[in-house]
């Protein structure tokens, strides 16, 4: 039984760029009210001309900081009056040997991907209870294998898998749904990069965000609550 997701209304953080913005785009075709957030407003509001509609709010917010959280959730239910789906995808990569690995590099990663998962699921969590909503949180393939030069990004992912799925235990009786969702290589602005032609073996942010409708559309009595992405063809 699918399930009609038009006027839901969706927070992504980290929305103004990548994959955040696939999914937002991805929404609103689908006729999801959406609230992106990012650090920076003037992306933001890039983003939002990108968007082109009147149902999107763009939010200063950073996921290290839990007071910018609650704001945010509230700036989205002034606008939209309720909040259904959310989606923890705010996160950064810094890739160096674990013996150059600096501390700033390392909080920067803890912070902002894993603790900032939590603090977006403890701002929102309330709202999620009453509408019987959906939290997906982005991990990576990185929250599975782990490689060389990885040990921050590694620690930060496999933190987030664990933390969704204990989550999801501890959400789905109150009709909750948790899901992690972990793609490989996305064609994004992640650590710097630009997007361009030779990304299109990759992922895409629009593939990510088909995926997230189609999570929300289906049977309530279903729930894939961990999702490995690949590119179907390798570089
Ligand atoms: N690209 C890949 O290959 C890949 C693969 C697997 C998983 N992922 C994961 O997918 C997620 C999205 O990454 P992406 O590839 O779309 O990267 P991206 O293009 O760099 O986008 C990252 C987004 O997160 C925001 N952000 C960063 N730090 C933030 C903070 N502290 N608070 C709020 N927003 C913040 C950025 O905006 P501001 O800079 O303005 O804050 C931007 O909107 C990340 O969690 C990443 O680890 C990426």
């Amino acid at each position: 039984m699918m399930q009609n997701i038009e006027n839901k209304v969706a927070y992504i953080t980290g929305g103004t760029k990548g994959i955040g913005l696939g999914i937002a785009r991805a929404l609103m075709e689908n006729g999801v009210k959406v609230a992106i957030s990012g650090r920076n407003i003037q992306a933001a509001e890039v983003a939002k001309q990108t968007l082109g509609s009147e149902n999107v709010l763009v939010l200063q917010a950073d996921v290290r900081n839990f007071e910018d959280e609650v704001r945010a959730v509230e700036q989205v239910i002034k606008t939209f009056g309720k909040l259904d789906v959310v989606i923890a995808n705010a996160g950064i990569g810094k890739f160096a040997p674990v013996d150059e690995l600096t501390l700033e590099d390392w909080n920067a990663m803890i912070d902002t991907n894993l603790t900032g998962v939590f603090h977006t699921l403890k701002a929102t969590v309330d709202q999620l209870k009453q509408n019987k909503g959906y939290y997906i949180s982005m991990a990576s393939l990185a929250g599975t294998n782990f490689f060389a030069q990885a040990a921050g990004y590694n620690a930060s992912k496999f933190g987030v898998v664990g933390f969704t799925q204990a989550a999801m235990l501890d959400l789905r009786s109150y009709g909750i749904k948790c899901t992690t969702i972990m793609p490989g290589s996305v064609s994004s602005e992640f650590n710097g990069h630009i997007p361009n032609e030779e990304d299109a073996w990759k992922i895409q942010p629009a593939d990510l965000g088909q995926i997230v409708v189609d999570l929300l559309k289906m049977n309530p009595n279903v729930l894939p609550s961990k999702i490995e992405v690949r590119p179907t063809k390798v570089k």
